[in-house]
């Protein structure tokens, strides 16, 4: 009996087909997903990551609530016409401390990865105002309202407490200081030692340049601002030009 013949045993039979293209699947299945429940993390361990600062967490929830991920994505493929315009691709762990992650499904505008550090605050702050201002051809939708809206953040410390319990690692001393980190990061007059040693590289500025109280615009741009600028891709980029 050749090994035609056999198959045909199976291709006559639909229901024995069934049951063992069945048995094959679990078996691939097994093969492939139960190593990941052996594994600690399938996330590679990148330097310079860091949880958000409450006001960076604030001006994420104002991005969220906003639907801004309904224009642009958070998520720089590994493609030569994408890494040229945005930079580095996007690595997993940059997105490690996202609940829920920001990778976006459609860009009406530019992906925003990396976009931490690209223009002033004075740029953000009008664009956000009135983005023909800056962009005449811009399509993008106006958010003046931010600029005059206190940021409501009594309970900034509650949002931290709750990523702790999805993974993130903000510390006992976070979440205690959090409404002083937040009001410490928007003003550059404050005493803000303490919490630029909890937070690493976090930029402590009158992000909308007003001074007189903290507004969702000191928190959204305080957000952009940061966005893809945690991890030095000059260590990343020379690794590639070796190989
Ligand atoms: C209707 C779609 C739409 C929505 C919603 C939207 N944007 Fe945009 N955005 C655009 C378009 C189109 C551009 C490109 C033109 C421009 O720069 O204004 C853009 C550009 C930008 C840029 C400049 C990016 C760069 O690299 O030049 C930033 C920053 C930005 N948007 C932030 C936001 C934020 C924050 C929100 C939410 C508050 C938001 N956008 C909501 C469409 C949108």
């Amino acid at each position: 009996m050749s090994f035609l013949d056999k198959h045909k045993i199976l291709e006559r039979r639909a229901t024995l087909l069934l049951v063992v293209s069945l048995l094959v699947v679990t078996i691939g299945g097994i093969v492939e997903i139960v190593p990941l429940f052996y594994l600690k993390n399938t996330i590679e361990k990148v330097e310079g990551m860091r949880p958000y600062t409450p006001l960076e967490l604030a001006g994420r929830n104002v991005y969220i609530r906003e639907g801004c991920y309904v224009c642009h994505s958070q998520m720089i493929r590994p493609f030569r016409d994408e890494v040229a315009r945005y930079g580095h691709y996007s690595l997993a762990a940059e997105s490690m401390y996202d609940h829920p992650f920001q990778w976006g499904s459609k860009r009406t505008g530019p992906d925003l990865a990396r976009v931490g550090g690209r223009y002033s605050d004075e740029w953000h702050v009008q664009h956000l105002i009135e983005p023909t201002q800056v962009v005449p051809e811009s399509i993008m939708p106006s958010y003046s309202f931010l600029a005059k809206t206190p940021l409501n953040y009594a309970n900034i410390a509650g949002h931290l407490k709750a990523n702790t319990v999805v993974g993130v690692p903000y510390s006992q001393d976070m979440i205690d200081n959090a409404k002083a980190d937040l009001e410490a990061q928007a003003n550059p007059d404050s005493d803000y030692d303490a919490f630029q040693e909890r937070y690493a590289k976090a930029g402590v500025r009158d992000f909308d340049g007003n001074p007189e109280q903290v507004t969702e615009m000191d928190a959204l741009v305080a957000y952009l601002q940061m966005l893809g600028t945690l991890v030095d891709f000059n260590l990343y980029n020379e690794a590639e030009n070796l190989r």
